[in-house]
């Protein structure tokens, strides 16, 4: 048994594929109760993967801000480049790609739950004050990923070296990724106050 789980956690993707197994037990069970594949089932699996997209991003973000910016200058010069070259680069693949699906998943979960323009127009329309909550938690999230893709994102890009730039635009370019990456550690905290209100408003 030890020499299973060993096998299993020494590799990502098996540690993935274990995680992955678990779930479509609880799927099973769930499909034992509710054997139904209908709206409310579409609803939850696209709840899930928005929550699990969404930590997968904001834990990446909290990552940066908590742990890798204030850090680095506690690292010799030297040793920066394992930072900047290996962790950061890999660390903005999940990170950019996570808020994609997070966006992608809740725009979807918004659909399906009937409400994606009312919530996008802040309930103000049908005074529907839930519609109010989800639409300010979903504008602040849209600024977030629109900060990653748009900003973050490019700006990293100048400031790592992984496109063309001199010394004064990386320095600038770096300087813009972390007052930005700031901004959306910022919107984070209401931002997910308003998104998980919703279930608790009425
Ligand atoms: C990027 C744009 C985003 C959009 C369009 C969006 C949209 C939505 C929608 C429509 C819901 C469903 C609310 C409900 O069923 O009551 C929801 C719930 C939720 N979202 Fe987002 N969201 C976004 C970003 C995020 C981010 C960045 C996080 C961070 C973790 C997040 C975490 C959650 C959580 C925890 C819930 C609650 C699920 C529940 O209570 O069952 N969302 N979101």
């Amino acid at each position: 048994m030890g020499g299973i789980m060993t096998n299993i956690l020494t590799s990502l993707n098996k540690t993935i594929i274990a995680g992955v197994i678990l779930t479509l037990c609880f799927l099973g069970y769930y499909f034992s109760l509710n054997n139904s594949f209908d709206i409310y089932f579409l609803q939850f699996i696209f709840r899930y993967i928005h929550v699990l997209a969404g930590i997968m991003w904001i834990g990446l973000l909290y990552y940066f801000n908590f742990v890798q910016i204030p850090n680095m200058p506690k690292i010799p010069d030297e040793q920066k480049p394992a930072i900047g070259k290996v962790i950061a680069p890999a660390a903005l693949w999940y990170f950019r790609w996570a808020a994609m699906v997070t966006l992608i998943s809740g725009l979807i979960l918004g659909h399906l739950n009937g409400y994606l323009l009312s919530a996008l127009k802040l309930g103000i329309v049908d005074s529907n004050s839930t519609n109010t909550a989800i639409g300010i938690g979903m504008w602040l999230a849209i600024i977030m990923w629109f900060n990653v893709w748009f900003v973050i994102w490019p700006n990293q890009k100048r400031a790592l070296g992984i496109v063309e730039a001199t010394a004064e635009e990386k320095v600038g370019s770096a300087k813009r990724a972390m007052l930005f990456s700031r901004t959306n550690t910022l919107l984070s905290i209401p931002m997910l106050f308003a998104m998980v209100s919703a279930q608790n408003i009425w």
